[in-house]
């Protein structure tokens, strides 16, 4: 009997091994694409192997049966949340490190020598509920520091006239929660905006196009809140981000002779966050071409951007997406240049916002 058991359990315990290994190496592949795939588990990543213009919903079924086309602000079609999902801006998000709140509270102020949506020029929708989010690095764990910190927010968002309060439907503070290791420059902005770009920032509404606006892009005209939100209505291609190539002048800059300082599209830009290819392209394709990469001091998300476009390692997912990418002039990304807001007004009459630099007089 006994050699009979022995043998049984052998069997028993290689079986329960075996079932051990299987379970242990399944959960792990199973944690592995959780992990990349977050929340995500219905993404259709398959998809993303052809994009076209299925995001923009330019011909809308009314109840009544007729078909309409949406026009710019005339209440005929279904424009509004919670179910309309097309080509309009929805927020403009202003991410900033906890110790730039002084350059919020500036970039703020000059709101009221240009109201983001002024009488002047094109009239706002009455359909459009444009919603600004004030994104901190902060770690939303840190009470005391937090409390501080909304309470400077929340003056300088008083402090707006309403004229501009106006333009908002709403306005909301958000925290990255950034803890200490991450909250560096090459890390802090990149998760930052990943958060944004993969639906880790639960915004009260939810967001199609976004305005990524730091706290040094500061706009040069009134009316850029409708100005931004025409350059992703249709019949405007959809696309998942645009924005400004580099238009300084810094000779420091130049002397690098850096393609993707040249070339990139700055950071200052609309993304289509409500695009669920664009998120799959981004967790597929994108981030583990970055996490590949060496962490350098000259590279960040949107240097990165273009150095995984113009990779030809990487043309055969490049050449179904680039044209999502689109390179415009209603921001100027002026980094490290100096620049007069007469001078640009005058020359680019399309152009309504400035990254960067410093202006003169
Ligand atoms: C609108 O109706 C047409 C015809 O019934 C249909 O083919 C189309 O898919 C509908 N479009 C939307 C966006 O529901
Ligand atoms: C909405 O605007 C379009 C274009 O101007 C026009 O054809 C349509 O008749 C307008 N609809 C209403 C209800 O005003
Ligand atoms: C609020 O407005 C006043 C008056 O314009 C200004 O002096 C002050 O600096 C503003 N405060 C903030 C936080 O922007
Ligand atoms: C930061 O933490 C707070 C509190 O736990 C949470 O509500 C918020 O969604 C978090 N933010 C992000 C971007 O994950």
């Amino acid at each position: 009997m006994l050699p009979i058991l022995q043998r049984r359990t052998t069997v028993l315990i290689l079986y329960f091994s075996i079932a051990a290994n299987v379970l242990f190496v399944g959960e792990r592949f199973y944690r592995r694409l959780a992990m990349i795939l977050e929340e995500e588990d219905d993404l259709d990543v398959g998809r993303m192997l052809h994009v076209g213009n299925s995001n923009g919903r330019p011909v809308m079924n009314l109840s009544s049966g007729e078909q309409c086309v949406q026009h710019y602000g005339n209440g005929t079609c279904s424009d509004n949340y919670p179910t309309y999902h097309g080509q309009r801006l929805t927020h403009v998000v202003m991410p900033f490190h906890t110790s730039q709140v002084g350059r919020v509270e500036g970039n703020l102020r000059l709101w009221q020598t240009f109201p983001p949506c002024s009488r002047e020029g094109q009239p706002a929708s009455p359909l459009t509920g444009y919603h600004l989010v004030l994104y901190s690095s902060a770690d939303s764990k840190k009470k005391a520091y937090i409390a501080e910190l909304e309470a400077r927010l929340q003056a300088a968002v008083a402090n707006l006239t309403s004229d501009v309060l106006s333009c908002f439907q709403s306005i909301e503070i958000q925290h990255a929660n950034l803890s200490g290791s991450s909250d560096t420059y090459y890390k802090g902005t990149r998760l930052m905006i990943e958060k944004l770009l993969v639906g880790k920032v639960k915004l009260q509404y939810p967001g199609q196009y976004v305005f990524y606006m730091e706290p040094d892009c500061y706009p040069i005209r009134s009316n850029w809140l409708n100005a931004l939100d025409t350059s992703v209505r249709w019949p405007q291609p959809s696309f998942w981000m645009k924005g400004s190539i580099y238009r300084g002048y810094n000779k420091g800059v130049y002397a690098t002779r850096h393609p993707p300082q040249y070339f990139h599209m700055n950071g200052n830009a609309l993304y289509n966050v409500g695009d669920r290819q664009f998120r799959a392209w981004y967790i597929r394709h994108y981030r583990p071409y970055v996490q590949a990469a060496t962490p350098r001091k000259d590279r960040s998300f949107d240097t990165d951007f273009w150095r995984f476009l113009y990779d030809l390692e990487n043309i055969m997912v490049v050449r179904q997406v680039i044209h999502k990418f689109v390179y415009a002039e209603i921001v100027m990304n002026y980094w490290k240049s100096s620049y007069s807001v007469a001078k640009l007004r005058e020359t680019f009459p399309n152009t309504y916002l400035v990254h960067g630099g410093y202006q003169k007089p």
